[in-house]
């Protein structure tokens, strides 16, 4: 494939509950259009079949904005790439077809993009052509989300394997599942960060596991969790209500300790000093803060993603789309999505 000519990409992403336009020239991007979606707040949680109706609602108007933002014609857009997993079926669905007509439209390659992996590569978009800092090759990336907690090392933008993952809950369920037994609304992760904020991090002790090589685990924690108020709202119907920040500081303490133990093992075994984050937990400040201690205690190098590039964005697959069009790595028009899928 030539690199003379400038590639112009457009991404989509409906994996879960935000769609998502974006427009990419090369590394730059143009633009990242997202519509989240509220119905689920009364819910607790993202309603399969809702997120799905709301897909099929937003897309149209999205990629029709994200396309105005770029300020392109349609007739420059190289190829469109769209997330084929892993996610909710009903919502990928929506995202596939789109990019699937859009393709047999314009005549132009499609191209699958793996969502985890598309978490990662947001390290590499260009938000202006003068100021960009990006991992070197091989790097770790610690990939937090709601439904994924995975250590990653990337050897080149399209060459990843999956070191360490989690066995049962993922981070961001782990944040999401405790801020719900405290009742705050969904998602609780952004709410316990806030809430930490004013508490004592070592005010409650919860388990940690204890799980061989750099795997994680977060069931143990989330039941130790709710056992604790249990008891202690026996004791004193009050205690979530009295407690809540020193809670919220304790539980995102654990978290970050859990995530930390195995990250620092994974550098350790791999000799690798590039450590970067990505998934919507690197939001994260308490996260992100002790990241930045370890990254000075290790001589790490860290990288942490502006914070639009955390949460589901159609950019990190405009531009995952972008190394794979480089590569000459389309789909067919009979690609599928997958629930489940991983990156290796
Ligand atoms: O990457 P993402 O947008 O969606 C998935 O692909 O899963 O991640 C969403 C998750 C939710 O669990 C949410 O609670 C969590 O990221 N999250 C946070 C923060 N912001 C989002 N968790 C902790 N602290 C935050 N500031």
């Amino acid at each position: 494939m030539s690199r003379n000519k400038d590639i112009v990409i457009l991404g989509i992403e409906s994996s879960c509950d935000d769609t998502s336009a974006a427009v990419i020239k090369n590394q730059l991007m143009l633009s990242n259009e997202v519509a989240g979606q509220s119905v689920h707040r009364a819910f607790g949680g993202v309603v399969p079949e809702l997120a799905s109706r709301a897909h099929q609602q937003n897309i149209i108007p999205v990629v029709d904005q994200a396309i105005k933002k770029a300020g392109i014609l349609l007739e420059d857009i190289d190829a469109v790439a769209f997330t084929c997993g892993p996610g909710l079926l009903g919502s990928l669905l929506v995202g596939t077809s789109f990019a699937k007509a859009f393709s047999l439209a314009r005549n132009i390659p499609l191209i699958e993009v793996n969502h985890l992996q598309g978490h990662v590569l947001a390290h590499f978009i260009h938000e202006n052509i003068l100021d960009h800092k990006e991992p070197v090759f091989p790097f770790l990336c610690l990939l937090v989300s709601g439904g994924n907690s995975q250590i990653i090392l990337v050897r080149d933008y399209l060459d990843m394997e999956v070191i360490g993952q989690t066995i049962d809950d993922a981070a961001g369920e782990a944040f999401d599942k405790c801020a719900k037994v405290m009742g705050l609304p969904y998602p609780g992760g952004p709410l316990i960060d806030k809430l930490a904020k004013e508490g004592n991090p070592k005010a409650f002790t919860f388990s940690k596991p204890r799980i061989p090589g750099l795997d994680y685990s977060f069931s143990g924690l989330k039941t130790s969790f709710l056992y604790l108020l249990r008891d202690e709202i026996a004791k004193n119907p009050d205690f979530i209500d009295l407690n809540k920040a020193d809670l919220c500081a304790s539980l995102q303490y654990t978290i970050i300790e859990i995530l930390l133990i195995k990250l620092r093992l994974a550098a350790e075994q791999t000799g690798i000093k590039e450590i970067a984050v990505a998934g919507g937990v690197s939001a994260n400040s308490g996260l992100r803060a002790a990241l930045h201690h370890e990254a000075s205690r290790f001589g790490w190098r860290m990288y942490v993603p502006p914070f639009k590039f955390t949460t589901d964005n159609a950019a990190m697959i405009a531009i995952t789309g972008y190394y794979k069009y480089l590569k000459g790595d389309f789909a067919s028009l009979d690609a599928v999505p997958y629930s489940r899928v991983s990156i290796k």
